[in-house]
């Protein structure tokens, strides 16, 4: 597999000579310099170098099996390709704007090694199935770089969840104390969410590894080709069924993207809860000084910017999943230019997610959770009012009962600025007939997390069990990523 790190692109002043087309035969004159503008990719598309250059080992092989290349000329083709992708890494080739874009590049840099042989290798072969190859095996390369950092990001969650795997904290809906939970069972919802990311990227995978190789412009090739052939030296599992979806199909970019918005998403939402609990409001968390920015006039100022940009960069990956649907839309088969619109999405949306992803995982690995404050927060505003109700069910009062005189203890406690357990036997007795004094009993974080440890729940041994069981699915993720698919 290559190194999925893109090869820089530089763009000298001025090349000598006239620049290499891969169409220029039946024009007269070159392109206007407005269309040489509007068209070129190189700037962008040149990080597909790498791949290109492995598309193009692979269909010189299948030009060989075919009888179209003899065996010196393969070994020579070889030979020119390695040394042209050696050339690349090392920089010592480089593409030029003139270049149009990097099909075309790598097309010169061959035959500027190896002569007029390396115009053959076009052969059977068209920048509509190149283009259409060459972003996939970008994109599965680096959707395993993703996920690895992705289970970076879910190591890190884990650790602190199993750092405070005891700490009671307040849990919320509507942002309003609902019911006490384990501040790990918080944390670790975050995991699962981040779990099932890396779930659907690995299912991505599995259809995203159809080679398009061998449709040629759109129809397929009256040469002898082989596609399966490259497609299994490629890594792909299967080639092509319809040459024509081949090179018009870019759900894969599409899906990847969502993919990439939704890790975007839950990054947002784990990234604004940071925010929140960093606030002088809540002060559950402090933020490590490596982790935090200060204010270029407010001297006392420290703040969350990395979960204000985890927020705010869900924007950009969402933006970059509706432009990509909104290029595909009503576009007619097989390939159009607008399907050059692919790439710039896709590639931010890995480039985002590789930044983002470690900046989160510092974050979150470095904070300071002070756990008394959220002890301490856990029981109130009534938290602990739903065990006292149930409390009653077990009784066998009614649950809407229950709910009723349960209601009404929390109207008295908060007419009369105490909590539940304040109230005397008596007022209870004069609340509702239900409560009797032992509904006192109940009156516990501890207990009311105990309680709740059906599977999912977030009794301290549903937790100790989440641990395990989702460290043991990060480090598959961890073997899959670095299992490579080439
Ligand atoms: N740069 C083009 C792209 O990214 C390559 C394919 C060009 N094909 C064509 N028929 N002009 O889509």
């Amino acid at each position: 597999m290559p190194d999925p790190s893109s090869v820089q692109l530089h763009q000298p002043g001025s090349e000598p000579g006239a620049p290499l087309r891969l169409w220029g035969g039946r024009f007269e004159g070159g392109p206007a310099a407005a269309l040489a503008a509007l068209s070129v990719s190189i700037h962008f598309d040149w990080r597909l170098a790498p791949y290109d250059l492995l598309s193009s080992r692979a269909h010189a092989r299948v030009l060989h099996k075919a009888g179209l290349l003899d065996d010196d000329e393969l070994a020579t083709m070889l030979d020119g390709l390695a040394d042209l992708d050696a050339a690349c890494q090392s920089g010592a080739f480089s593409a030029t704007v003139a270049d149009e874009d990097v099909h075309t590049a790598l097309e010169r840099g061959l035959i500027e090694r190896i002569g007029p042989l390396g115009g053959k290798l076009r052969a059977g072969r068209s920048r509509n199935d190149q283009v259409a190859t060459d972003l996939r095996l970008f994109l599965r390369a680096h959707v395993r770089v993703l996920v690895a950092s992705l289970a970076e990001l879910e190591t890190a969650l884990i650790d602190v969840a199993d750092r405070h795997k005891d700490a009671p904290a307040p849990g919320m809906t509507h942002l309003q104390h609902a019911q006490p939970v384990l501040f790990a069972h918080h944390l670790l919802a975050h995991v699962h969410a981040f779990a099932r990311d890396v779930d659907r990227l690995r299912d991505w995978d599995v259809r995203a590894a159809v080679s398009p190789l061998g449709a040629g412009a759109l129809a397929g090739s009256s040469l002898p080709l082989d596609p399966i052939a490259t497609a299994y030296e490629l890594g792909f599992t299967s080639s092509a069924a319809n040459s024509i979806d081949a090179v018009s199909d870019r759900d894969f970019a599409v899906e990847f993207a969502f993919c990439a918005a939704l890790v975007g998403i839950h990054l947002s939402r784990i990234g604004e809860e940071v925010v929140l609990w960093t606030s002088r409001e809540f002060r559950w968390v402090e933020l490590d000084d490596s982790f935090a920015t200060g204010s270029s006039i407010m001297p006392q100022k420290k703040n969350p910017d990395v979960a204000e940009l985890a927020r705010g960069k869900a924007g950009r990956l969402v933006g970059n999943l509706t432009g990509l649907l909104t290029m595909l839309k009503g576009l007619p088969l097989a390939y159009d230019r607008d399907l050059q619109e692919d790439k710039e999405p896709v590639f931010d949306s890995i480039d985002t997610l590789l930044v983002l992803l470690p900046a989160v995982s510092g974050m979150l690995s470095t904070m300071r959770v002070d756990t008394d404050r959220l002890a301490a927060a856990a029981p109130e505003g009534f938290a602990l009012a739903t065990d006292v109700a149930e409390d009653l069910v077990r009784r066998g009062v009614p649950f809407r009962d229950a709910h009723e005189a349960v209601g009404r203890l929390v109207a008295w406690c908060a007419a009369h600025n105490c909590d539940l357990h304040d109230v005397d036997d008596a007022q209870l007795v004069e609340i509702s007939a239900h409560l009797k004094p032992d509904v006192r009993a109940v009156l516990s974080v501890r207990g009311a997390l105990a309680a709740r440890s059906a599977r999912g729940g977030t009794a301290p041994e549903r937790v100790v069990e989440q641990l395990a069981e989702l460290r043991a699915q990060v480090a598959d993720q961890v073997t899959w990523a670095t299992s490579g698919n080439l």
